[in-house]
């Protein structure tokens, strides 16, 4: 899978496997559970996603989770490892998961709307450069429902000095610079996210539609 590093003072993606990387040989964001403020989102609506598109899915956890609740779910990430995990963890779960390898810059995205796309740490992975995180919110645009939601979990850099060691992380105005020219932002708060660690992660939590859409969802 992919992580974020700093090499020779620029932020870059490195390749990493699961020997080789960040906290006690594990990727730090890996928790193997699904997010609980994906669960706790999720359980508050009132009327269920039918369809579902994971974005950046690492391990399936989230994939594997939304298709226990009933979801039809899509799941997308461009590392071979990520591909292979959630395949096997749905295999294992006795769960459909519809996996597809797509590296969301290079390639064409999926030609299909969602009730719900659903990233954590995907859309900070394009920190670095502003235009694929345009890019990004662009087709992601093109996968929802008239109804449909994004809910996205990134990591804040607001709470760290100068944004020092988390450089992948976006701060508000990041977020709000670029995803609202394309959307309407329905709820964006601060969160605590969970990593492999004692320490928890600043975070945020934000939940968009296309403009125009008159049921307030949150
Ligand atoms: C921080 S990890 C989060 C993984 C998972 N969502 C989770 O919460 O455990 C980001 C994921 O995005 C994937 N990713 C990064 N850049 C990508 C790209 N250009 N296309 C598709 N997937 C990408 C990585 O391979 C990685 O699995």
């Amino acid at each position: 899978m992919y992580t974020p590093r700093i090499i020779n003072g620029k932020l870059v993606l490195v390749d990493v496997d699961d020997s080789n990387d960040c906290i006690n040989n594990k990727l730090y964001w890996d928790i193997g559970t699904p997010d609980r403020n994906l669960i706790s989102w999720f359980m508050r609506q009132t009327t269920t996603p039918t369809t579902v598109l994971e974005l950046g899915c690492g391990s399936g956890d989230n994939a594997v989770w939304l298709s226990k609740q009933g979801c039809h779910v899509t799941a997308i990430d461009f590392h071979d490892s990520a591909i292979e995990k959630t395949k096997q963890l749905a295999n294992h779960s006795s769960v459909n998961v519809n996996v597809i390898k797509q590296d969301l810059i290079k390639d064409a995205w999926i030609n299909q709307k969602f009730d719900l796309v659903f990233d954590r740490g995907c859309f900070h992975m394009f920190a670095a450069e502003k235009n694929n995180m345009t890019h990004f919110v662009s087709n992601l645009k093109n996968c929802l429902n008239a109804n449909g939601i994004w809910l996205s979990i990134i990591g804040n850099k607001d709470p760290y000095k100068n944004g020092m060691g988390v450089e992948w992380f976006l701060s508000a105005n990041d977020i709000v610079s670029i995803v609202e020219p394309e959307l309407q932002i329905l709820k964006f708060k601060a969160i605590t996210g969970d990593c492999i660690s004692e320490f928890k992660m600043s975070g945020w939590l934000l939940v968009c539609c296309l403009r125009n859409q008159e049921t307030l969802k949150n």
